[in-house]
């Protein structure tokens, strides 16, 4: 399983060679710095088209997750079939935002028995959603959820990730930085010395290393378009963990 993977919300909408292009180099470099799992959605504008253009031949290097965000069943399998034109196979088919999840979970089971598409996730950025999530949890139809989670938005510790571990569900994390509002607010760097022993040297490393270090939450995929921060954001991707401690003082220092 990958800890760091990428979002491509706004950061993937891009269109025109020079942007297309620096989407293409970021994603090589991100494999190359053992990122291999990228989400992406039909909501997402360019996004789709651009992550697997930019995937291009090292397809398989990489994890997709992407999803399917219709309304009624025949567009949702025109977006399906869409996607597995551009990526071949789907590792991870999520229903965004829980929308008509009983219509298209049909369609991605037949998938799933077929072999065309590995796994089924279910998502919400909403936690006045988490009660819906957590009956499409119930079903046992699903293999993984995503969900935000940061030490602001914490809602999910209530109900979702303990029946995630009950149900040995893979959880993946979206809104690590709360949006980006997060790196808005950094606390002074000195104030993080208390985690270098923990290779913690940054706000953004701090928020995933806090994330990660649950060890019910399997990925986070921060967006990003910049190398530098993608560079910075991987070496959070790796123990050793927070503990008790850690955990509280980032949370400490994102309520301050
Ligand atoms: N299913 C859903 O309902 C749903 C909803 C929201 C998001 N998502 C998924 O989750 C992904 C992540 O969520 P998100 O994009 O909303 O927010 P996020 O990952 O919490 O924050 C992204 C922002 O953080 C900035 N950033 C990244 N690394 C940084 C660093 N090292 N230092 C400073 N700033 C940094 C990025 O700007 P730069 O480009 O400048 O680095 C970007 O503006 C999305 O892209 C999407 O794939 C899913």
């Amino acid at each position: 399983m990958p800890v760091i993977g990428m979002g491509t919300w706004k950061t993937f909408d891009v269109r025109g060679k020079a942007d297309e292009g620096a989407r293409t180099r970021l994603v090589a470099e991100a494999i190359e710095l053992g990122v291999n799992l990228f989400d992406s959605s039909p909501m997402y504008g360019e996004a789709e088209r651009v992550l697997a253009q930019a995937l291009g031949t090292r397809r398989e290097e990489a994890m997709v997750a992407t999803k399917v965000w219709a309304s009624g069943a025949h567009e949702g399998k025109t977006q399906i079939e869409s996607a597995l034109r551009l990526y071949g196979s789907v590792d991870l088919y999520q229903i965004h935002n829980l929308v008509s999840w009983q219509t298209h979970l049909r369609s991605l089971e037949g998938l799933r028995d077929d072999g065309v598409i590995k796994a089924i996730g279910a998502t919400h950025y909403s936690s006045g959603a988490f009660p819906e999530l957590e009956e499409v949890m119930k079903t046992g139809r699903i293999n993984a959820i995503q969900i935000p989670y940061n030490p602001r938005q914490r809602d999910v510790e209530q109900r979702i990730l303990p029946l995630a571990a009950e149900m040995d569900l893979g959880v993946v994390v979206m809104r690590p930085f709360g949006e980006g509002a997060l790196m808005r607010s950094a606390p002074n760097p000195q104030r993080l010395s208390p985690l270098a022993e923990y290779g913690v040297t940054t706000w953004a490393q701090a928020l995933l290393k806090w994330v990660l270090s649950d060890p019910r939450c399997h990925v986070a995929i921060p967006a990003t378009s910049s190398g530098e921060h993608l560079r910075e954001n991987v070496v959070a991707g790796g123990p050793p963990w927070f503990g008790p401690e850690e955990i509280q003082l980032v949370a400490g220092l994102a309520s301050s």
